[in-house]
């Protein structure tokens, strides 16, 4: 059996979970619409839902949050942060914002207009949502191999570079304002990108004259899959592999709740200064004054020392060994997953798992339900609630190619017990899986629907 590598911390203080009754949580279900997003926490037992903004942060940011500058302007935090992402991320500029989306907000508010394409390898959905809202249109040119589940590849978030190429020569750069890529690719089972690939991407990205943005969430996971995987790499720190891999871009997009383990913000990086202007007006309206974002100067603080944490290999060793743990126990009991299992998640292969719920009765749904009414964890659908969408031309509905249920593990949160606690509800699910049924819509708003919409069984 591998070794995997324990946590290389210890508890400090506890945060209680209760486990209540099964009656309990079918009432719960009940109220929240079948949308595990409208439970109450303190009804959950193992919180597998995102790992945003649910980590524990340590001792050094806690230490950090007390030195905040609550200054309006200026703030000592914000001079802080900036040495941080200037030593690791390398752009010139830099905005903070409360979160990921507000970056992308102000990135397509100010680049992405009515019918404009922005390719990536597979946007994630509030990025895809902040396209579709200035009219533009998200475009995945992911891999092939992505969409085999059982396929294992070192860096199956790689882009398509013939694929990527092909687009721009067909609708013409003047329709491509922008050109992105997720690292680690979220939506597609948290898969990494490699350095080659991201080399390819920039390069036809420049060769056209597009700029490029990274989105950079998990861009610690990714250098350190980076180093383990890619020939060349083994002996480059993950601090060197993430300063190579931001050389190559125009500026990213940045959700500080993944890799700076913190419960709150992000922010918006480029080297273009006209752009870095235009950037600080929008902040200024909607987020706030240019050196605070929409944080308070303790949360940039708490970013600034979460970057460097988020980067530490003995960490980042016993992170990825805990998602690789997991993947290992739940196929030792027959559950499939995508592999090779991500980095901040395993996601089940829920389409597989229940062949007999069709795509439009939501398997994911169907899954991530069961798994609160069997055990009280919560995960997300990353399936057909959260990405089917009408062809623009014909109105039909367009299935993504996987109903996958993610396993989001929260940082430094969760142990080794609670992950088998998760195994063995899923191994008892299995044993009656034909029973499960599929859900309906009763409401369901026009962007990112499977935040706040409702269901009821077929
Ligand atoms: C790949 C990716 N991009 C962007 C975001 C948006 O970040 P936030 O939730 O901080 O707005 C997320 C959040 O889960 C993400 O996983």
């Amino acid at each position: 059996m591998p070794i995997y590598p324990p946590e290389p911390f210890r508890i400090k203080m506890v945060e209680p979970i209760r486990l209540i009754d099964p009656l309990e949580r079918e009432q719960a279900l009940y109220a929240a619409g079948f949308n595990v997003f409208s439970l109450k926490a303190e009804d959950i037992f193992i919180d597998l839902l995102t790992d945003s903004g649910t980590g524990a942060m340590s001792q050094d940011q806690w230490a950090a949050i007390m030195k905040g500058d609550e200054s309006y302007a200026g703030a000592r935090s914000f001079f802080r942060l900036s040495e941080a992402i200037k030593q690791i991320f390398g752009f010139r500029y830099f905005v903070p914002t409360h979160q990921g989306r507000a970056a992308e907000n102000i990135l397509c508010a100010l680049l992405v207009g009515k019918d404009k394409l922005i390719p990536s390898n597979m946007h994630f959905d509030t990025t895809e949502a902040n396209i579709r809202g200035r009219g533009g249109q998200p475009i995945n040119l992911i891999i092939d191999e992505a969409n085999h589940p059982t396929m294992i590849l070192p860096f199956k978030g790689n882009m398509d570079i013939r694929k990527l190429r092909e687009f721009i020569q067909k609708v013409g750069t003047e329709n491509i304002p922008l050109g992105m890529i997720t690292i680690t690719n979220n939506a597609g089972g948290g898969q990494p990108v490699s350095m080659e690939n991201l080399r390819q991407v920039s390069a036809t990205y420049r060769e056209f004259g597009i700029p490029f943005y990274i989105d950079a969430c998990r861009f610690a996971e990714n250098a350190y899959f980076i180093k383990m995987r890619e020939p060349g790499y083994a002996q480059k720190s993950t601090l060197e592999i993430a300063r190579e891999m931001f050389a190559l871009a125009d500026g990213c997009t940045m959700s500080a709740k993944k890799d700076a383990i913190v419960n709150i913000g992000g922010f918006l990086c480029m080297n273009d200064e006209d752009l870095f202007q235009q950037a600080c007006n929008e902040l200024i309206m909607r987020e706030g004054f240019p050196t605070y974002g929409g944080l308070a100067g303790r949360d940039l603080d708490a970013i600034a020392t979460g970057l460097w944490e988020g980067l530490d290999e003995n960490y980042l060793a016993y992170r990825l060994g805990q998602t690789a743990y997991l993947a290992e126990r739940l196929k030792e009991v027959g559950i499939p997953i995508v592999e090779p299992p991500g980095g901040h998640a395993v996601y089940l292969d829920a389409g597989s798992f229940l062949p007999h719920i069709p795509p439009p009765q939501f398997p994911g749904l169907a899954l991530s339900i069961e798994l609160y009414r069997s055990g009280a964890i919560r995960t997300s659908e990353i399936g057909s609630v959260m990405f089917a969408h009408p062809d623009p031309i014909t109105g039909k509905m367009i299935h993504p190619s996987l109903e996958l249920v993610r396993l989001a593990i929260p940082r430094r949160v969760y142990t080794q017990a609670h992950l088998d606690y998760v195994v063995q509800i899923l191994a008892e699910i299995a044993q009656n899986k034909e029973k499960l049924h599929g859900y309906k819509f009763t409401y369901a708003p026009k962007f990112l629907r499977h935040f706040t919409a409702k269901f009821e069984p077929v």
